[in-house]
Formats: C-alpha cells, sequence, structure tokens
C-alpha cells in the first residue's frame, strides 16, 4: 500500500513563483565589462589583501589556499552558463522551478556605444524562449552591477547626463526581446553598489567619496523611474520592480540609543531610497541575507550560527521584513534572492526552511508575497570574494564545469514539488 502523503504545514498561493536567481557577470563567463577589466588588474592585490582581510573567517585554513590565489579574483569562464545554460534549465525545471531570475548583460548588447551586437540578442531571444518552452517565467534584470566599459568610462551612473544610455538599452531590450518578458527587474540593489563601488571602495572604480555614493545612489533612482515608466508605455503586460537588499534590524535592548540606532539604520538603508522610487513599483524585490541586533549603536549578533562568509544566520527573520515593507510601500513582495555561502551544504536545507516558514507566517498574516528565488541556482563568482563562497543549490566543478545538485537542493525540489502539486 502507498504511504499517504505527508500533510505540508502551510499552504502557498497556487501561483507562487518558486525559483532560483542568478547574475550574468557572476555565471555566464567571458563577459567584457568593467568588472572583468578591474579584475585582470586587481587579482594579485586581492589575493594578497586575502592574507590579512580574511583570517577571521570561519573556515580560513580551508579556503587559505584559493583566497591568496590570484586566479580566485578573475570570473574567466565562471560556470560557463553563457554555453551551457540549456543544461541549467533543465535542472530547474527537474526542480520542479517555475520561475527564473537572471540579467541581461549590457556590455554583450551594446558593447560599444550606439553598437548593438545582433548575435547576442539572439542569445537572449533563444535564453528567454527556452525558459518558457520549459514553463519558468523569466524575471529579467537590466542592471546587476556590470557595466559596459565605454560606459563605465563615460563616468557611469555618477553623471545624471549619462541615465538616458541605461534607458536606451532598456527601451532595445524591450523592443527587441519583451514579448518573452513580463518581469522587469531595474537595478539589483542600487544602495550595495552605490556603497562598494563609491564609498567603501571595496569594487569598481574603487570610490571613497560619501558625496560620489550619493550621487550614484540618486541617479539610480532616477534611472530606475524613468525604465519603469518607458516600460509601461511600452506593455501593459510588463511588471516592473527592482531588488533590494533589506536586513531585519532590531534593538538588543530598550536603551534610546539602541533603538535610535536600529530605526535610523532601517530608514538610511531602506526608506531613504525605496521612498523616491515607491511610485514606480509594480512589485518591491526583497533580497534577504542580514538580521543586525543593535546594542548602542553598534551592531552585536550572536556568535553563531554564521556561513562560510561569517555572516550570522537569523533565515526565519525575513518574515520581519516582509511585515515591515509590505506596511510601509503596500506593494506585492517577491524575494528575488536569498540564500547562504555554505561549501558543505550544512544549513542551507535548514535555512531555505525557515525561510519559508518565515514567508508563510508573513502571507498569514496579509502580506502579499508573489514568490521566492533562491540565490543562487548555482555556485558563481562572488564579486570581490572571487570564486570560493559557494551559495548554488547546484555545486560546479569549476574545473570540469560538471554539475552536481547538492543534497538540499534535492530536498528543496521535493518540496516545491510537494507544494505546487506536481
Ligand atoms: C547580490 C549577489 C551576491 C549575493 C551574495 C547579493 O547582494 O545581489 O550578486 O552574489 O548578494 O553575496
Amino acid at each position: 500500500m502507498r504511504e499517504p502523503k505527508k500533510q505540508l504545514p502551510f499552504k502557498f498561493p497556487s501561483r507562487f513563483l518558486w525559483g532560483a536567481a542568478t547574475s550574468a557577470h557572476q555565471i555566464e563567463g567571458d563577459t567584457h565589462n568593467q568588472w572583468s577589466v578591474w579584475e585582470l588588474e586587481n587579482a594579485k592585490s586581492l589575493a594578497k589583501q586575502a592574507e590579512y582581510k580574511q583570517t577571521w573567517l570561519p573556515r580560513w585554513d580551508e579556503l587559505k589556499e584559493q583566497a591568496t590565489d590570484p586566479d580566485n579574483y578573475i570570473s574567466g569562464k565562471s560556470t560557463d552558463h553563457y554555453n551551457r545554460f540549456e543544461q541549467d534549465f533543465d535542472l530547474m525545471q527537474q526542480f520542479g522551478m517555475n520561475a527564473f531570475r537572471f540579467s541581461i548583460e549590457w556590455s554583450r548588447i551594446e558593447p560599444e556605444e550606439g553598437v548593438w551586437n545582433i548575435e547576442a540578442i539572439e542569445h537572449y531571444r533563444k535564453y528567454l524562449k527556452e525558459l518558457r518552452a520549459r514553463d519558468i517565467e523569466p524575471m529579467v534584470t537590466l542592471m546587476h552591477w556590470t557595466l559596459p566599459v565605454w560606459f563605465a568610462e563615460a563616468g557611469g551612473f555618477e553623471k545624471r547626463r549619462n541615465i538616458h544610455y541605461f534607458v536606451r538599452f532598456a527601451e532595445k531590450v524591450f523592443a527587441e526581446l519583451g514579448t518573452d518578458m513580463r518581469y522587469i527587474c531595474t537595478i539589483n540593489e542600487p544602495e550595495v553598489y552605490a556603497f562598494e563601488s563609491y564609498v567603501n571602495g571595496n569594487w569598481p572604480p574603487n570610490g571613497s567619496s560619501k558625496w560620489r555614493g550619493l550621487k550614484v545612489y540618486y541617479n539610480l533612482a532616477v534611472a530606475h523611474n524613468r525604465v519603469a515608466k518607458l516600460a509601461h508605455q511600452t506593455s501593459r503586460r510588463f511588471r516592473v520592480g527592482l531588488s533590494k537588499n533589506c536586513a531585519h534590524h532590531y534593538p538588543g535592548d530598550d536603551a534610546r540609543l539602541t533603538r535610535a540606532s536600529s530605526a535610523i539604520a532601517t530608514w538610511a538603508s531602506d526608506y531613504l531610497f525605496l521612498n523616491r522610487v515607491k511610485r514606480n513599483l509594480d512589485w518591491l524585490g526583497l533580497n534577504y541575507y542580514f538580521t543586525n541586533r543593535y546594542y548602542g549603536y553598534r551592531i552585536h549578533n550572536p556568535e553563531t550560527p554564521v556561513s562560510d562568509l561569517g555572516w550570522y544566520m537569523a533565515p526565519g527573520d525575513i518574515q520581519f521584513v516582509l511585515e515591515r515593507l509590505y506596511q510601509k510601500y503596500g506593494v506585492p513582495i517577491i524575494v528575488t534572492e536569498n540564500g547562504v555561502a555554505d561549501k558543505d551544504d550544512q544549513h542551507r536545507k535548514w535555512w531555505i526552511l525557515h525561510t519559508i516558514i518565515g514567508i508563510n507566517k508573513a502571507l498569514q498574516n496579509g502580506v502579499a508575497v508573489e514568490g521566492y528565488l533562491h540565490w543562487s541556482l548555482l555556485d558563481n563568482f562572488e564579486w570581490a570574494y572571487g570564486k570560493w563562497p559557494n551559495f548554488g543549490l547546484i555545486h560546479v566543478d569549476y574545473k570540469t564545469l560538471k554539475r552536481t545538485p547538492r543534497k538540499s537542493a534535492l530536498w528543496f525540489a521535493g518540496l516545491i514539488k510537494q507544494i505546487r502539486g506536481l
């Protein structure tokens, strides 16, 4: 006799998006943009810096060899997803996924100012069609931190007059590829990009000025608003949003300074930007990774559990972020990123389960959550950390490029199928 299927303790809307997220530069391989140029110039020094910047990491002894090798910091072939995307889409289909977030690499579409690369456009046309053929809803990100070299050299988003180039790129994408698109994510984590690239000096172009950071930050809000308006003029089918990295900030005690710090952090990292784009959001993308507990003006999280990147992990707190954002902006929310650097797959299943429980609680409390896209489908190039952090549901061997789903991925696939009744 067949065992009766165990009842799930939660229900999700039938049209809920279940899937994974990626970005072009992190997986495609052989990109030529401001990042790939920067990697070649900085690989050696990043490898050197790791010797004093990364030694505090929980698994330093194991990752030392890779982290101190300049090759780790060059995206190169990466996972070769550009050529192997069909194989990767097959895996998603086997996992029961019905949505996929990825970015269209601007530097491929417009390698020189005003010059459109037909082959690249055809590539993404096929890409979208192959997703549709597998009943996977594409979510297209237009800017996930990489820029064509000519655009970066012209000052990138630091110059307000450059925004029209980005709008023109969006226009081209809509005109050429729009028929297979519905969900458009204009910009990924504008505040993280502005801060790391222009204030913290960690990413290209290594800026270290608050003023420059603010300019980029505001220009990205303008860029979003303009592209969102263009999208709405182009097609009524398009649903436009952006992905915002939002943490759960909370006071660890009742002191006035503590409460003020937590509230200011929430305002400065989330509302300052979102207030400028809120009129042009059909949905809001939440990238959730962090919880920050404040004592006075300092963040002091519990010591454990931490991921391979040393990030404190509190997956269930996504509930509070969803509730806070929905209360403030009242637009549907899609979790456009959420995941954990976990090479040995020790925490991923636990992380996903508690995230899903948190999302479900938010849904029960009336929040319109429309999807969950796990970061990431594949192990990938983790920006200034290079290739050692492993966020993938699927492990990628960078030498053979062989894909192997991690155990947690198979478990997640089972859960998705059960929830979707497949
Ligand atoms: C970014 C991804 C990145 C992930 C993990 C997000 O902030 O959008 O590109 O890989 O975090 O660090």
